[in-house]
């Protein structure tokens, strides 16, 4: 019996008395090919066909059907059938929906509903394409490009448009992304769906492990261990207490070896002595920084942010490289979305950028919008805009801010007697805001600068010597409200300008 795919799919089905998707079902391995095209390949397992069925970006809503894209192959190759695409442009974001016939024993099978988004490019070989031929650019003086890898980067054979190959269709944008060169508006330079279900396969973020420090001085410290799982497409940063039946707050805690802060630093290293105690809450926070970096573009985060007394999200864009300073936010600090997590505060949205430390320009430049209900009780979708002449803030598609410079931050920063304002007369109208910037989501709680001094029920000061212990002290009063202490983050895209 002949069973050629070229007949009706329903009709093929039927004959060849295929069965439809059960749990030994194989899975091709599908890559996206650097500068176009894509393979699929098979192991095989005494096949006698293969055909493979594809849409670019557009599921075969419509039950089974031929897709655009079609291949019937007869023959394997060292015990792999290989489908190789020549012809398909694919970009970062792209998904292929595809479903595959094979026979085996003379008896057909359909796999159905496969997919497979583009996160990297290979080579023919399979080595992956890197972005900047894996070596980080370096520092670079504030006002100059120079410095980064733009064009043919890092080994010289790199591709200069990863994304688009511009045609007559490319309109350049605005937008820079660390090795790569020149990049079409609106293409999706970032996405994460967050599909996996174990932190490890994720392969644009790195989980940080350090004891966050100076200015902001948390009360906790980043690990992932119990911190950081993948639930239901979404990621999920938990604050769990750090003390356990083997952990003291009074003790020495050392991350030295996977401490991904500054070595033989307080951010890898502490000891709990008299008020000076561990931080009493251990939360995850991941970061892009040394996967994916870019300047200007749209950033859209789903989330659903955490609730409970005293704990902060952490949604934002973070400088790369230091330019301006390391110390008070001197290179800035951007916040897609901010709620803090008291019932009697949850209502109100920031957004915007973080240019120094302390009151009153530390929040100077943050937009606000009130919602009608608590913002962390469901998901909403969080964008911000980053342009070479300003921001907009967004919440479900509305816009609750804009952000100009004007004559630059630095102006109205000196005259808020900001001390590293004349730093960014170096730079830009916007610096410090005109520099690379990578993705940070994570959690993070009390501080002394997130909550004011006077808020009813705080049980720390801001300026005291003691204010983490007395925070932890006073748990009795916070840590009830932790229940729903969890933040959860659906997506992040980040668009070209
Ligand atoms: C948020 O974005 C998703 C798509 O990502 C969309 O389905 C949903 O309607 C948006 N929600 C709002 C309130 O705009």
């Amino acid at each position: 019996m002949t069973c050629l795919p070229k007949l009706s799919v329903l009709l093929l089905f039927a004959i060849c008395g295929g069965q439809v998707n059960s749990q030994n079902d194989p899975t091709p391995k599908v890559e996206a090919l650097y500068p176009k095209g894509f393979r699929v390949t098979l192991d095989d397992d005494n096949y006698q066909f293969f055909g493979f069925r594809g849409n670019i970006n557009k599921p075969f809503d419509d039950g089974i059907n031929e897709g655009e894209i079609k291949k019937d192959i007869v023959t394997k190759s060292r015990g792999k059938w290989i489908y190789t695409n020549r012809d398909v442009t694919l970009k970062i974001g792209d998904t292929i929906y595809y479903w595959i016939f094979i026979r085996q024993n003379g008896q057909g099978r359909m796999i159905t509903e496969l997919e497979h988004t583009v996160t990297e490019f290979v080579n023919p070989d399979g080595t992956p394409v890197k972005p900047s031929g894996g070596t980080q650019p370096a520092t670079q003086a504030p006002n100059t490009n120079t410095a980064w890898v733009w064009g043919p980067a890092g080994n010289g054979n790199q591709p200069s448009n990863r994304f688009d190959p511009p045609g007559p269709d490319c309109k350049l944008s605005k937008t820079m992304v660390v090795g790569l060169g020149n990049i079409c508006a609106e293409t999706l330079i970032f996405n994460e769906e967050f599909t996996k279900t174990k932190l490890g396969e994720l392969t644009q973020w790195e989980s940080l492990i350090q004891f966050p420090d100076e200015p902001d001085y948390p009360f906790n410290l980043y690990r992932p261990d119990n911190t950081i799982t993948l639930e239901d497409g979404s990621l999920v940063i938990t604050p769990v207490l750090t003390e356990t039946d083997t952990q003291s707050l009074y003790a020495v805690m050392d991350l030295s070896t996977s401490c991904t802060g500054k070595i033989n630093s307080p951010e890898c290293r502490r000891e709990g002595v008299g008020a000076q105690i561990l931080p009493p809450v251990t939360t995850g926070k991941i970061s892009t920084r040394h996967t994916f970096s870019f300047k200007y573009g749209r950033v859209e985060v789903r989330a659903k942010l955490p609730s409970g007394s005293w704990i902060v999200p952490e949604i934002n864009l973070e400088p790369t490289e230091s330019s301006y300073g390391s110390t008070k936010y001197a290179s800035g600090l951007m916040r897609v979305a901010f709620v803090r997590g008291n019932l009697g505060l949850a209502k109100k949205l920031y957004g915007g950028p973080v240019l120094t430390d302390s009151g009153p320009f530390r929040t100077a430049l943050l937009k606000e919008k009130i919602g009608i209900d608590n913002w962390h009780k469901d998901f909403h979708n969080y964008t911000m805009v980053w342009r070479p002449d300003g921001m907009e803030l967004l919440v479900d598609g509305e816009t609750y801010g804009t952000i100009s410079p004007g004559g630059g931050f630095s102006e109205e920063a000196r005259k808020n007697s900001v001390p590293h304002a004349s730093v960014w007369q170096r730079g830009t109208v916007m610096a410090p805001l005109d520099q690379m910037f990578h993705l940070t989501l994570g959690l993070r709680v009390g501080g002394v600068y997130d909550f004011d001094d006077g808020l009813e029920g705080k049980p720390w000061r801001n300026t005291a010597s003691k204010a983490m212990l007395n925070f932890w002290k006073a748990k009795d009063t916070w840590f009830p409200t932790w229940y729903n202490g969890a933040m959860k983050i659906d997506y992040v895209r980040v668009y070209a300008l």
